[in-house]
């Protein structure tokens, strides 16, 4: 039971952590293409040519379901990648604006989704506005800067919160005065690892989609599941920007995910 999942860089990690939780019997494979990191001001064509190289990589070690737990590669590959390898299982995240259908509370509050610039220009998003968010009860807003930030203190093993701070409010805040929210959606997987620098900036509580895209997918998955497999500890990472060869997997235990940079 094999189960590729893979971001441009860190931030679908944030992802794993959940699917490691409901999924704790099935072999995890993360490559993270950071390589090519950040996707979200590439062209579709780019950002499809590179999902297309990690699917065949994931292909050639057998794995037959796969997560793109990337937004932004989600908005601009998954139904390309759907008709070209028909023998795949995949899935994706995108932005939960659904969230403001299925939480009552939130009628009456101020929400703000924030998305990288290629999720909010996908026709996917575009879709997902019109269908969930009819009546423009969310504001939207993208960020230039913040998964390469995020990514950036990965590699230097500290976050610059002083950056990462600017850089929410120069995102969500517009010169308008109406600019107060109650709730922040976070629209792409870089974003819930700083989600208490988000609340402590626009004092606002953040939503993320990660345990109901792990646990749809559980349950999608639930008659591939063996349960005589033992539990893992642990599960394999790639970095493209490092490894050598693409043998290079390496064994990363789930616990070191508690703590940013994890490892
Ligand atoms: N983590 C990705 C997302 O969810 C994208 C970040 C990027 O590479 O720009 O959109």
């Amino acid at each position: 039971m094999k189960i590729g999942i893979f971001d441009s860089g860190i931030g679908g990690l944030s992802v794993l952590k959940e699917v490691a939780h409901y999924m704790d019997r099935y072999d995890i494979y993360y490559l993270a293409d950071r390589l090519n990191a950040p996707y979200g001001n590439k062209t579709k064509q780019e950002v499809y040519s590179y999902c297309e190289a990690i699917v065949n990589e994931f292909l050639s070690i057998d794995i037959d379901t796969i997560l793109i737990a990337c937004n932004s590669a989600t908005a601009m590959a998954i139904d390309e990648l759907r008709s070209n390898f028909p023998q795949i299982r995949f899935f994706g995240i995108e932005p939960f604006i659904n969230v403001i259908n299925l939480r009552p509370e939130l009628i009456s509050k101020r929400g703000v989704c924030l998305t990288t610039q290629l999720t909010a220009d996908s026709n996917r998003f575009k879709y997902l506005q019109q269908k969930y968010d009819a009546n423009h009860t969310l504001e939207y807003r993208t960020s230039k800067m913040l998964a390469k930030l995020i990514e950036e203190a990965f590699d230097s093993g500290r976050l610059d919160t002083h950056k990462i701070e600017e850089e929410i409010k120069s995102s969500v805040f517009t010169k308008s005065t109406k600019d107060s929210f109650d709730y922040i959606i976070l629209g792409c997987t870089h974003y819930p690892f700083v989600s208490e620098v988000f609340e402590k900036v626009l004092g606002t509580t953040s939503i993320s989609p990660c345990a109901h895209v792990a646990k749809h997918m559980a349950s999608c998955l639930v008659n591939k599941l063996d349960e005589t497999q033992e539990i893992r500890d642990y599960f394999y990472f790639r970095d493209t920007s490092k490894a050598a060869t693409k043998e290079q997997w390496r064994i990363v235990k789930k616990e070191n995910l508690k703590g940013f940079p994890f490892f």
